[in-house]
C-alpha cells in the first residue's frame, strides 16, 4: 500500500510555541493529505539548539510539538510521527553532506542573514550556519518525493535540492530521490500581528506579535483586536504593503474558513470598519482551534502515550535513515563496520 503512495518528510523545531502560521503553513497541509502519502514527521530538535536554548524546555517543548502533531489530526496509523534525534542517522548524514557544501551555499541563506544579525558576528554558531546541511540530512535520508512547508523554506528546500544533486553527480544518480516543495494555496505565509511586514514566528518575544496554537481563546481575541492595520476602511484582499495587516487578518480568515478570495471580500463588504473583521478573524481562529486545543488536553493527561508513540516511530524511521544511511558510506568509500 506505501509503495504506491509519494513519500512525505517534513518538520516543526521544538524551539517556542507553536503559532498559527505553523499550524496554516505546515501541520494543517500534512494533516489534510496523508491519505495520499507516505508520510514522516519528526520535531527537529536538533535544530532547535543551533540558537541559545535551554534544556529542560527542550524537552518539554519536544512532547509537546508532538502532541501538537497529533491533536491536529496526524493520525499515527497512517504518518510517523518521530523525533529527529532519536534516529541517529540525521546527525551522520549531515557531516557526510556538510563536506559536500560549499561554504557560499551557506552564506547565501537569508534566514541566516536573519538570524545572524541580530548577533555579534563572531559568537554565532557554525550550526547556524550549517543548519540547511542538516535540514537536507531529514530529507534526503527518507527519499521523500514531497516536502510540504510554509513559504520562507522555499530556499532551504532549493538548496537541499542542488546539494541532492551534487551527491548524486558524484556518487550515482540514483543515491537521492530529488524532492519537490509543497506549498499551501492559503496561509503560506502569515505575517506578524504587531508587525504585518515581518513573517510571524515562534522565537520573536513581543506579547502580541503571534496567536499560539493554545492560546486561550480571550488572548485570542485580545491579540486579533489590537493587530496592526491601517487607517483606511477599505476590507479586501491586497498586496500593497501599506495594507499589509488587513491583507493578513484576511488570509489568516482565508487559511481558517477555506472560502475563496471573492466569497470573503463579498462578506465584509457590508462590514463597518476593521473591529468588525478583526471579531470575525477572532471567532474563526478560535473556532477552528477549540477541538485540536481540546484533543490537546486529552493526549497530554498521560505523557506516556506520546513517548510510546515516539518510539515506535523512531523505531520505523530509523529503519528507512539507515538503510540510506549505508548506501551513501559504501559510496563515499567508508569500510562497513
Ligand atoms: P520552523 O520550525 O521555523 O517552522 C515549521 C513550519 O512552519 C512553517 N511556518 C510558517 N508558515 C506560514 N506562515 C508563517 N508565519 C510560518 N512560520 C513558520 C514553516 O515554513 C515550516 O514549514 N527548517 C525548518 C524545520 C525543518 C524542516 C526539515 C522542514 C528542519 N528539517 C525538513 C521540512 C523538512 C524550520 O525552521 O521550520
Amino acid at each position: 500500500m506505501t509503495q504506491n503512495r509519494k513519500r512525505v518528510l517534513s518538520g516543526i523545531q521544538p524551539s517556542g510555541n507553536l503559532t498559527i502560521g505553523n499550524y496554516l503553513g505546515a501541520i494543517k497541509q500534512w494533516a489534510e493529505n496523508q491519505h495520499r502519502f507516505d508520510a514522516y514527521y519528526c520535531v527537529v530538535d536538533l535544530h532547535a539548539i543551533t540558537v541559545e536554548h535551554d534544556p529542560a524546555q527542550l524537552r518539554e517543548k519536544t512532547r509537546e510539538v508532538a502532541a501538537i502533531y497529533l491533536a491536529c489530526g496526524i493520525d499515527p496509523t497512517l504518518s510517523t510521527i518521530f523525533v529527529q534525534s532519536h534516529v541517529k542517522a540525521h546527525s551522520e548524514l549531515a557531516w557526510l553532506l556538510t563536506c559536500q557544501t560549499p561554504l557560499g551555499w551557506l552564506y547565501r541563506m537569508t534566514q541566516f542573514k536573519d538570524k545572524s544579525a541580530k548577533q555579534e558576528a563572531m559568537s554565532v554558531s557554525t550550526g547556524l550556519l550549517s543548519y540547511p546541511v542538516l535540514m537536507a540530512a531529514d530529507i534526503l535520508l527518507y527519499q521523500a518525493e514531497v516536502v510540504p512547508v510554509g513559504d520562507d523554506q522555499r530556499q532551504h528546500l532549493e538548496f537541499t535540492r542542488d546539494l541532492a544533486q551534487r551527491m548524486n553527480h558524484l556518487y550515482g544518480e540514483d543515491t537521492f530521490t530529488i524532492p519537490e516543495v509543497m506549498i499551501p494555496p492559503a496561509g503560506a505565509r502569515i505575517m506578524g500581528l504587531d508587525n504585518p511586514t515581518a513573517k510571524m514566528s515562534k522565537s520573536e518575544a513581543a506579547q502580541l506579535h503571534a496567536v499560539y496554537i493554545l492560546d486561550e481563546p480571550d488572548t485570542i481575541r485580545k491579540k486579533i483586536m489590537k493587530s496592526v492595520t491601517d487607517s483606511g476602511k477599505e476590507i479586501q484582499f491586497s498586496d500593497d504593503p501599506s495594507r499589509a495587516g488587513v491583507n493578513n487578518l484576511l488570509t489568516i480568515y482565508q487559511a481558517f474558513t477555506s472560502q475563496s478570495a471573492e466569497a470573503i471580500e463579498a462578506h465584509f463588504s457590508t462590514a463597518r470598519g476593521y473591529g468588525d473583521l478583526k471579531k470575525a478573524v477572532a471567532e474563526a481562529v478560535i473556532e477552528s482551534l477549540q477541538p485540536i486545543q481540546q484533543r490537546y488536553r486529552e493526549l497530554t493527561e498521560d505523557v506516556r502515550n506520546i513517548d510510546d508513540l515516539l518510539a515506535q516511530g523512531a523505531e520505523k524511521a530509523r529503519a528507512i535513515a539507515n538503510r540510506t544511511l549505508a548506501i551513501v558510506q559504501e559510496r563515499m568509500g567508508f569500510l562497513s563496520a
